[in-house]
């Protein structure tokens, strides 16, 4: 009999929103923990897709007839939801992008270009995906401007007594992760953006992975920029939020030119719409952005503050499960993590436990994480990592060791 939370969470109700886990693979019950990847998606997701092709079809923001306008009401009726959903002060604040990738690449394209001068610094971290490595990289190269890094300490925890060092008068942004896809760790970012507003320098915070597990208020943190993925969260793929002050955005230069983000149009002129539009050219992914709506309403309708204690509950349970394994070491204990564990077992190589462990239908992730600098400060290629969503259950994790064992057993009779 596997472990039951001690809190008020129906797993066996919650799990049958999600068609995808009822179904098999390779013969076991699918055991999905790969969800900082990307996680599974509700029913009510699929069908709030599913109904606006069947009724609502019709492009936005342009067509004056009702089907139109509904369709227009109805994308615009989510942009309203995502700001309560983080607390932005204006649906104005909230644009409509493909994911945190891009919500990065607009910021470096727009703001990085039209504010980064030569020998002008962004401070990342260690621990960032390429996501907020790549577009800095690509900007300093073509401007001249210099990254900076914040170092972490061997429990994968941001070095913050160093962050005031780091700042000089050609600073112009940081960019950080809110929590480690591939650590979990889950970073004091109020404190980074105290830190940083101190030194005049606007903080981006990247919120893949933190968006899913806890609240988020905009506000609040005070953070300047803010960027996530609909796909991380329980909704489609293909959508995503770029959240930034109103201030910062009405200054920011329109990031691709189109249709959708002008106000009119000469061969010798263009004058760009207001906010958000001017940052949404072309047709938008409609049904995503639906689809991302109901994803919203059902992360709501469990609330958020239920699904991170059973979160991590799931967390504590997984790591001190997974440390009875001998020869098993985590990578990143840091003292606040959202439900993310990386490790090495032995010196079987990680791609090998993912392999073997997916013959049980266990879906884990085996590689760099798309956080090689964080690797390479570990001194490792790559990890298998665990991640956990609010279907998962104590049985699950049961099932995880039960696999990974299976795994030892297999190499020791090598
Ligand atoms: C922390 C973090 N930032 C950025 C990204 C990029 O997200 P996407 O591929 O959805 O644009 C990811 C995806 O794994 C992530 O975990």
């Amino acid at each position: 009999m596997s472990k039951q939370s001690m809190l008020d969470w129906d797993i066996e109700k919650v799990r049958q929103d999600f068609p995808i886990l009822q179904k098999n693979s390779k013969g076991s019950a699918l055991v999905y923990l790969d969800n900082a990847s990307t996680t599974q998606k509700p029913k009510a997701v699929m069908a709030a897709m599913q109904h606006y092709y069947e009724a609502e079809n019709a492009n936005v923001h342009r067509g004056i007839y009702a089907l139109s306008e509904q369709a227009t009401a109805h994308f615009e009726g989510v942009r309203r939801l995502v700001q309560r959903f983080i607390n932005a002060k204006s649906s104005h604040e909230i644009v409509f992008v493909k994911g945190t990738t891009e919500a990065i690449n607009l910021v470096a394209q727009s703001y990085g270009r039209s504010v980064f001068k030569a020998g002008d610094e962004v401070i990342l971290s260690t621990m960032e995906h390429h996501a907020n490595i790549v577009p800095w990289q690509l900007l300093s190269k073509e401007l001249g401007i210099t990254i900076r890094v914040l170092p972490i300490n061997e429990k994968g925890e941001l070095e913050l007594e160093q962050l005031p060092g780091l700042f000089n008068k050609k600073t112009k942004l940081l960019a950080i992760t809110h929590a480690s896809n591939a650590l979990g760790t889950i970073n004091p970012a109020k404190k980074i953006i105290e830190i940083a507003h101190a030194h005049n320098v606007p903080v981006l915070l990247d919120g893949a992975q933190s968006v899913l597990h806890s609240r988020i208020d905009v506000q609040e943190l005070d953070c300047d920029f803010f960027a996530f993925s609909g796909h991380k969260m329980y909704g489609p793929t293909g959508t995503g939020v770029l959240y930034a002050k109103q201030a910062i955005l009405e200054k920011m230069p329109p990031y691709q030119g189109g249709g959708d983000m002008i106000k009119m149009v000469t061969f010798e002129h263009t004058e760009f719409n207001e906010l958000p539009y001017k940052f949404e050219a072309g047709t938008p992914n409609i049904a995503g952005v639906i689809g991302l709506g109901a994803a919203i309403e059902y992360l709501n309708s469990l609330g958020l503050d239920r699904i991170r204690a059973y979160e991590t509950e799931l967390l504590h349970y997984a790591t001190h499960s997974l440390k009875q394994i001998n020869g098993l070491r985590i990578i990143g204990n840091a003292e606040h993590k959202a439900p993310i564990i990386s490790f090495e077992l032995e010196d079987i190589h990680p791609h090998d436990i993912g392999s073997i462990v997916d013959h049980s239908g266990v879906a884990l992730r085996a590689g760099h994480h798309c956080a090689m600098p964080l690797m390479q400060f570990f001194k490792v290629a790559a990890t298998a990592r665990v991640s956990f969503g609010l279907y998962n259950s104590f049985a699950e994790i049961d099932a995880l060791v039960n696999a990974l064992r299976h795994v030892q057993e297999l190499f020791a009779h090598e």
